[in-house]
């Protein structure tokens, strides 16, 4: 019942050589200036065996940065730092998209480095504690509600490193729209209480994230650009009362772009079938995330809710997922204290299999 996760897939413009895609996550290895460090280039290396590799989240801008040592792609040494993580993958017969992720209100201002501003659709404060720097919970700070001419503004950087991601030689790029992060904060009513056409009914509060999608699907081809979404996640202050009333009419709206994939986080809620939900309303591969194992992915494949699964925390100490998959070998465990401290400890340091 395995096989169906190492056949070949399509997805828009992207080639996958197996349905095994490692998920996004957050590792904070990068170097000074934001820009991705030999040790991520060695990490996007090693894992390159996967279908296909979605990136860390990766600030667009001085603002969209949240969490300590978090790669960008808005400047040119960030945008040649990526080169060297694309050219390592390709040279491995890898693909690898880059999640865009903007924090938004989630922002410890400490993680940084530097003063920018705090921003967001309103001026609520994210109740929930966000990892400090060396991983330590820290107070998010207040953000200031962005203006209409901020908001154009914003579209037109994405737009921008959407390109960036290309001229990099990332094969594609993957909207961060889940986990309470900017595009989430506008999506969702509890922090999104505009009064203007980019907040209130549903169809306002997706207003911003088709103006992204739209907008670096024009940069860079619609066939390169997939977005992630989490229905019903309460991480980072969500209000979770009704997700359908948003993402209906958000997968039905990003469905007419001719996207190359949506991924979904699927919170696996009594109250809510994220999977079916996606089917009924968007006609695009979907990506299938959380908690899976070898077998569970598999079943997804097999009855056909899902087109590609994806693993976050089975890559960190597997770097030779799709192989110990193949053979059937036992997998590693992380060392969950090196999350986002250690360097090549918990990082680099996990062995492949044979
Ligand atoms: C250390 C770590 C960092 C993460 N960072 C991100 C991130 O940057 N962007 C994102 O969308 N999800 C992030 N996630 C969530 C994962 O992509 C994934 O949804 C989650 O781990 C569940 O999948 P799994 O059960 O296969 O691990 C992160 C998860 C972990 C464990």
């Amino acid at each position: 019942m395995t096989d169906k996760l190492f056949e070949p897939v399509q997805l828009g413009a992207l080639e996958l050589q197996n349905r095994i895609v490692m998920a996004p996550m957050t590792r904070d290895r990068a170097g000074p200036g934001d820009i991705p460090s030999d040790l991520m280039v060695e990490y996007y290396r090693q894992r390159a065996s996967a279908g296909m590799i979605v990136t860390e989240g990766t600030q667009p801008s001085r603002e969209g940065k949240g969490y300590w040592r978090t790669p960008g792609i808005h400047s040119q040494e960030q945008i040649d730092g990526w080169r060297r993580v694309a050219d390592a993958v390709h040279g491995e017969g890898g693909k690898i998209v880059m999640q865009l992720m903007h924090c938004g209100r989630v922002v410890v201002p400490e993680n940084r480095g530097y003063d920018a501003d705090i921003i967001a659709p309103s001026a609520i404060v994210c109740s929930d504690p966000v990892p400090g720097p060396d991983g330590v919970p820290a107070p998010t700070a207040m953000p200031t509600a962005l203006t209409v001419d901020g908001i154009a503004v914003l579209v037109e950087e994405f737009s921008q490193v959407a390109k960036n991601a290309r001229a990099a030689d990332i094969d594609g790029v993957e909207l961060h729209c889940a986990s309470g992060y900017l595009i989430n904060q506008f999506l969702n009513p509890v922090s999104n209480q505009r009064d203007d056409e980019w907040g209130g009914a549903a169809e306002n509060r997706i207003r911003f994230p088709m103006a992204v999608l739209s907008a670096m699907a024009d940069a860079i081809g619609s066939d390169r650009v997939g977005f992630r979404i989490s229905p019903g996640n309460p991480y980072n202050d969500m209000d979770v009362s009704a997700p359908e009333e948003t993402f209906i009419p958000f997968l039905k709206a990003a469905d007419n772009l001719n996207l190359a994939y949506v991924h979904v986080v699927d919170m696996g809620l009594e109250e809510l079938d994220s999977l079916a939900m996606i089917r009924e309303n968007w006609s695009g591969p979907i990506i299938a995330n959380n908690g899976l194992k070898e077998n569970s992915a598999a079943q997804i494949l097999a009855e056909g809710r899902a087109d590609v699964v994806s693993f976050g925390r089975a890559f960190i100490a597997n770097p030779d997922l799709v192989e110990r998959f193949r053979s059937g070998a036992e997998l590693a465990k992380p060392d969950y204290t090196k999350l986002y401290v250690g360097e090549a400890e918990g990082y680099t340091n996990y062995p492949a299999s044979t």
